[in-house]
This record gives structure tokens, C-alpha cells and sequence, in this order.
């Protein structure tokens, strides 16, 4: 099995990708850290400790992130709008029982990059702060970590924050191009690819039929998502961002890969934006691969 620790804002479309990964015979999920993105971190959280207990896997631990951007900005670009105000769709869920370990998401990671060393992947679901802070606590992380596959990015598409940026860089570009240039063995989903893998409202209607706990709850947290979608994209269904990058962790074939280079702006009005260059020479000497395009069926309802 793949080790795997998901860092994560949820969010819907994070839940969805964090019980995929729980559904996934071929991962092991190691723990949650968790950040601020769709939700501040506090409520991130909360969220990840909820989501565990509404499936049974408390077993499992969370370690919770950093408040601020690498650079200590507390001005944070939060997506309720996307997500609803609690970050899984108005649901009011009661406040969860357990609680966080006793230790940050980034003193988590480096933890658990020393325990395994060179089998830990990490899937990051939102901005890379946590990642970069583990960069400074460890400067032989980026060698001791797998793979850290990463929902960022607008490669040669438009951002869906604004023109240049995706959301996830935009929340913290400082972080980002410290992951992007930490000499890590990277894998990067961008949105010209996760903008073709839709939940339709077909695959929702079987996601409903599915007599299991995980579909049952997923169902319930969708409607804030696909509505968002509907108003802001005109599509009949919603994009799965995060939960492709859990299929690239799950089944790398399933995508196609562009080598190169990953630097990113992180002011003006071009901040966040992700400039990729496939000659690999012109922004600095680290490669990383590039997730590309997505055609294959994931079979991701399947799983729940
Ligand atoms: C990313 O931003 C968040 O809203 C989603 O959870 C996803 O991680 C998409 O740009
Ligand atoms: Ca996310």
C-alpha cells in the first residue's frame, strides 16, 4: 500500500477526495494536516475530525496546519462561497469529539517523512503552507519525502480565482514556490486537467443509490457545490478537483505528464499564477511532472 498523508482544507470537494482515499485498498492514509483555503484553519479542522468520525476512521490523525500564509499574512482569501460558511455545505454538524494531536502539521510531516523515509506521499488539497514550513523545519525533507502530488495550478488555462491564478496557489504563492522549488520529486494536477473530470448530475444520481455511508454523506454535502457550479461555470455538475489528485496517488496511469519546471509569481496582478517551462532549463535546474490532461473514466463513484 502507498502511504499517504493528505493536507487539506475541507471543503466538499476535499471530503469527497479524503473518503476516496479511505475507499482506496491500494493507500494507507497515515494522518490529515490541514489548512486554511475553503475555510479557515480552525474550522479546517474541525472538519477533518468530523469527517473521520461520520465514517468510523478516528483512528486516524489530524494535525492541524498553520493559521497564516508562510509570510504571516492574516488577510486570507476563504471560498464559503464555493463551499458554503462551515466548508461542507451549511450542514450544522454537531461539534466532533476528537481532537488534534498535540503536534503541527508541519512537525507531522517531517515526523512521518524520518518514520518512512522516501515512502510517504503526500497529497496536498489546498494552499502549501504547511509543506513549505516543513521545508524550513527540515531542510532534508524535500529528499526524504515521496511523491507530493499537488491540486494546484493553471497550466495554460485560465485560474478560476482570477485569469492567472488557481485557488490553491493563489492562497499562498510564497509557499508554493518554495514546494515547487524544493528539489521534491513532484506531481503536479492543474485545472486544465481536473476542469475535465465532472461529477454529472448522472453520476450524483448514482452516488445516491449507493447503499453506503460514504455516498450517503457525500450526498448530503453536494448541493452547495453543484449550485456554485451551475451560477459560476453554467455546467450540469461539479469539478473534482481534489479527488483526481487522489486518483494520480491511486492509479498514476489514468493521467498523462508534461516534465518541466514550476516557478511561481507571487505578486501584481498575476500572483498565483504558475509559469511551467517544458525545456526544464530556463527557470531554474528542478524538474517535476506535470499532470497534463485527463481522458481516462476514474471510476471514482464506483468506489463509494
Ligand atoms: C481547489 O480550491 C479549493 O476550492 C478546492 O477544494 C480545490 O482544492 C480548486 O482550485
Ligand atoms: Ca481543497
Amino acid at each position: 500500500k502507498k502511504k499517504v498523508i493528505i493536507d487539506t482544507d475541507p471543503g466538499i470537494d476535499d471530503a469527497m477526495a479524503i473518503f476516496l482515499a479511505l475507499r482506496s485498498p491500494e493507500l494507507e492514509v497515515l494522518g490529515l494536516t490541514t489548512t486554511f483555503g475553503n475555510v479557515h484553519t480552525a474550522l479546517a479542522t474541525r472538519n477533518a475530525l468530523h469527517l473521520l468520525e461520520a465514517v468510523g476512521r478516528t483512528d486516524i490523525p489530524v494535525a492541524e496546519g498553520s493559521h497564516v500564509t508562510i509570510k504571516k499574512a492574516t488577510k486570507l482569501r476563504i471560498a464559503s462561497f464555493v463551499h458554503g460558511s462551515d466548508g461542507l455545505g451549511n450542514q450544522d454538524f454537531p461539534p466532533p469529539a476528537t481532537k488534534p494531536v498535540d503536534q503541527s502539521a508541519a512537525a507531522f510531516l517531517v515526523e512521518q517523512a524520518n518514520l518512512y523515509p522516501g515512502q510517504v506521499s503526500v497529497v496536498a488539497l489546498g494552499p502549501l503552507t504547511n509543506l513549505a514550513l516543513a521545508v524550513e523545519l527540515d531542510p532534508a525533507f524535500p529528499e526524504k519525502i515521496g511523491q507530493i502530488i499537488i491540486l494546484g495550478g493553471a497550466y495554460s488555462v485560465n485560474g478560476n480565482v482570477n485569469p492567472a491564478a488557481e485557488a490553491n496557489i493563489f492562497g499562498d504563492p510564497d509557499a508554493a514556490d518554495i514546494v515547487f522549488t524544493c528539489g521534491a520529486d513532484i506531481l503536479a494536477v492543474g485545472l486544465n486537467v481536473t476542469h475535465q473530470v465532472v461529477l454529472t448530475d448522472a453520476d450524483r444520481e448514482k452516488l445516491e443509490q449507493c447503499d453506503s455511508k460514504y455516498a450517503r454523506y457525500l450526498c448530503k454535502l453536494m448541493g452547495v457545490y453543484f449550485d456554485y457550479h451551475r451560477d459560476g461555470y453554467f455546467i450540469k455538475g461539479a469539478y473534482l478537483h481534489d479527488p483526481t489528485t487522489v486518483i494520480a496517488a491511486v492509479n498514476p496511469s489514468l493521467l498523462t505528464y508534461t516534465e518541466g519546471v514550476v516557478r511561481v509569481q507571487t505578486v501584481g496582478i498575476t500572483k498565483g499564477l504558475t509559469v511551467f517551462d517544458n525545456t526544464k532549463k530556463r527557470l531554474g535546474p528542478l524538474s517535476l511532472c506535470l499532470s497534463d490532461s485527463h481522458v481516462a473514466e476514474t471510476g471514482a463513484v464506483d468506489r463509494f
